[in-house]
C-alpha cells in the first residue's frame, strides 16, 4: 500500500533516466532519489565496486521496494570520454527500458588546483576530457534518443566555480564554465524540440572530490571556506540532488538554458 501511495507521487515514473558519475557523492545521491520517485536509473562511472555500492544502497534506503532488485536500477562500467564506448551503453540503455528522458552529467575530475605556469598539460587535458568532452558525448547520445523519444530534460552539474573564477583552478574553471556554453548552446538549439538543458552549480559539499583539498587547507582553511558560504555551512548531497530533480521534472517545463547556483550564498559573498 505504501509502495502504491508513493508511486503516485513519483514524478518520474517509468522515465529511463542517466546519471553520470552515478557511483559516488552527489551524482549517488541523485541516482537514489530518481530510484525513489520511479525512474529506471542507469548509473555511469569506471569503478564497477561504486556503482554497485550505489545501487545495493538505493536498494536498501528504499522506501519504495523491499526486493534486491526490482529491475529499475542497471549500473553501466563506462568511462564518459570514450564516445565509442558511450554509444553501445546509450544503445544498451535504450534497448532494456526504452529511450533517455532524463540525463544528469555529474562525472567530474579536479586533478590539478594550480595556476596556468603550474599547471601540465596532461593534467588540463585530463580535466577537460572528461568534465567537458564526457559531457558533450552524452548530452549527444541522450539527445538523439530524446528527438526520437519524443523529448527529454538534461542537467549539468556545473559549479560555482562555472559562475566565477576560484584561485588556482586553471583547468576545473575553464571545464565548468564550458559546461554553462554546452547547457546554453543545447538549450537554444532544441528549445522547439521539447528538450530542456539547464545547469546546476553547486556550492561546496564533501565528497570524494573535495576530500584531498579540505585535507590539504587544514582546520583554518576549512573553516574560513565554510565561512565563505553566507549560510555559514556546506551544502549536503541531498540539497543539490532536489535542485537537479526540479528541473529535470515536469515542475520546470517553462525553463530551460539556466544556470542555477545551489550555494547556501557562497556567490553572495564573492
Ligand atoms: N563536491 C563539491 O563541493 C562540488 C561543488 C561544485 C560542483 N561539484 C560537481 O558535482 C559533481 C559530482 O562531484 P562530487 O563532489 O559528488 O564528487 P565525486 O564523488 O568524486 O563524483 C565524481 C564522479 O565522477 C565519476 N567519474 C570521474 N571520471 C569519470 C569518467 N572518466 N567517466 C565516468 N565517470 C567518471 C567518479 O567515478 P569513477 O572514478 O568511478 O569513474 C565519481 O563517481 C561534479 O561534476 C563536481 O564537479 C561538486
Amino acid at each position: 500500500m505504501k509502495h502504491m501511495d508513493f508511486f503516485r507521487g513519483g514524478r518520474f515514473i517509468g522515465k529511463t533516466v542517466v546519471v553520470t558519475g552515478g557511483g559516488t557523492g552527489i551524482g549517488k545521491r541523485i541516482a537514489k532519489d530518481l530510484y525513489d520517485e520511479g525512474a529506471f536509473v542507469h548509473i555511469l562511472g569506471r569503478r564497477s565496486e561504486k556503482l554497485l555500492e550505489a545501487r545495493k544502497e538505493a536498494f536498501s534506503a528504499s522506501t519504495v521496494s523491499n526486493v534486491a532488485d526490482d529491475g529499475r536500477f542497471f549500473c553501466h562500467k563506462c568511462d564518459v570520454s570514450d564516445d565509442r564506448r558511450v554509444g553501445e551503453v546509450f544503445d544498451r540503455i535504450r534497448d532494456s527500458t526504452g529511450p533517455a528522458r532524463g540525463l544528469v552529467n555529474c562525472a567530474a575530475i579536479n586533478p590539478s588546483r594550480n595556476r596556468i605556469a603550474e599547471t601540465v598539460l596532461e593534467d588540463w587535458r585530463a580535466t577537460l576530457e572528461v568534465n567537458l568532452t564526457g559531457a558533450f558525448n552524452c548530452c549527444k547520445a541522450a539527445v538523439e534518443q530524446m528527438l526520437a523519444g519524443g523529448g527529454g530534460s538534461i542537467v549539468n552539474i556545473s559549479s560555482v566555480g562555472g559562475l566565477k573564477a576560484f584561485r588556482t583552478r586553471t583547468s576545473y574553471n575553464a571545464s565548468k564554465f564550458g559546461m554553462i556554453g554546452l547547457t546554453e548552446s543545447l538549450a537554444l538549439d532544441y528549445a522547439r524540440e521539447n528538450i530542456r538543458a539547464n545547469a546546476v552549480c553547486p556550492g561546496y559539499v564533501a565528497t570524494e572530490l573535495t576530500a584531498p583539498l579540505f585535507e590539504k587547507m587544514g582546520e583554518e582553511g576549512f573553516e574560513a571556506l565554510v565561512e565563505a558560504h553566507a549560510m555559514g555551512r556546506l551544502g549536503r548531497p541531498e540539497e543539490i540532488s532536489r535542485a537537479v530533480l526540479f528541473l529535470l521534472s515536469e515542475e520546470a517545463s517553462f525553463i530551460t538554458g539556466v544556470a542555477l547556483p545551489v550555494d547556501g550564498g557562497y556567490l553572495l559573498k564573492g
